[in-house]
């Protein structure tokens, strides 16, 4: 059998920050209206700089209005909550995130359910989730959206496919496997007390992984030619032990790439993949709240 082709994340994730740029472009033009996202980052988590930054920069580039706000690690609750209360209040904000984990001693639900949901471009509020779950148009979490960009681009209908999710986080394996039923997938949750989880992957015609523990999903676990959307960022020692004996570190997925290639028809790398459209998505999202909040259809 031939290698599994590469889902390409890098190039799915360019083309949709070009879709973005240009519809930025037009609704600034037909309509005044420069879409605005605001980033709050508490507290100087390494992983979170970066991505913070990637979210300023890359929606800049798009020619949006971009904030970040930066709190102190001992910021209050209550601080916290007025400036969100704030940005709520703010008509050249359409869209809101606060980057997580917060640090200990900060309440993270008490402040996703502060954001207004209609601003709420991670997803994360309870009204976008239970709209999610009913159907309704929602802003939908930017890493699950990633996902099926990428599922449509590859597969094309979705329709009648087995898809089972590995993980049932709030941040992905929910949203991810509401998103799937939608269109129109039969879909499974698995979890860390799924029995026989092996055999519940095989059964996937496209399998989501989203755990967050190393190549946990090994090739005997995938259906020959199925779709492999590796939604992991695990942090491992390099497998040279010269590297690993210096202490660096690299990137893998929760799938076992390399043998898992033999095996998948088609498949995303880490990195490189999924979590390239992250950022794209949460554009995406951002224009989508400016659009319904100022009243212009899509
Ligand atoms: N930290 C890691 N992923 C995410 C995300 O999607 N949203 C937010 N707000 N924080 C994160």
């Amino acid at each position: 059998m031939t290698d599994a082709q590469i889902i390409d994340g890098k190039t799915l994730s360019e083309a949709l920050r070009a879709e973005v740029a240009a519809e930025v472009a037009e609704l600034r033009r037909a309509h005044g209206l420069q879409p605005g996202l605001a980033v709050v980052l508490v507290g100087q988590d390494a992983a979170s700089e970066i991505y913070v930054r990637a979210k300023g920069e890359h929606s800049r580039a798009a020619g949006m209005h971009s904030v970040t706000h930066r709190l102190p690690a001992d910021a209050s609750q209550h601080e916290l909550l007025a400036l969100v209360a704030d940005l709520n209040a703010d008509p050249l904000i359409h869209g809101i995130l606060v980057q997580l984990p917060l640090p200990k001693g900060l309440d993270e639900r008490q402040v996703l359910a502060a954001i207004d949901p209609d601003k709420d471009v991670d997803g994360l509020h309870v009204v976008n989730a239970g709209r999610l779950a009913s159907g309704q148009p929602a802003l939908t979490p930017c890493t699950p959206l990633g996902c099926m960009i990428m599922l449509r681009e590859t597969l094309g209908d979705l329709g009648g496919r087995r898809a089972v999710v590995v993980g049932r986080s709030v941040l992905v394996g929910r949203p991810v496997a509401q998103l799937l039923l939608q269109a129109d997938c039969t879909v499974t949750i698995a979890h860390s007390r799924t029995r026989d989880l092996q055999a519940v992957c095989r059964e996937a015609d496209i399998l989501v992984a989203a755990v967050g523990r190393p190549r946990m999903i090994k090739a005997s676990w995938i259906k020959p030619g199925a779709t492999v959307i590796d939604v992991g960022i695990n942090r491992v020692p390099f497998d040279d032990p010269e590297k690993a004996a210096q202490g660096k570190t690299k990137v893998v997925g929760d799938v076992a790439f390399k043998e898992a290639l033999g095996v998948a028809g088609h498949i995303t790398p880490v990195p490189g993949g999924v979590g390239l459209m992250t950022v794209a998505c949460l554009l995406k999202n951002t224009v989508t709240a400016a659009k319904r909040i100022a009243g212009i259809e899509d």
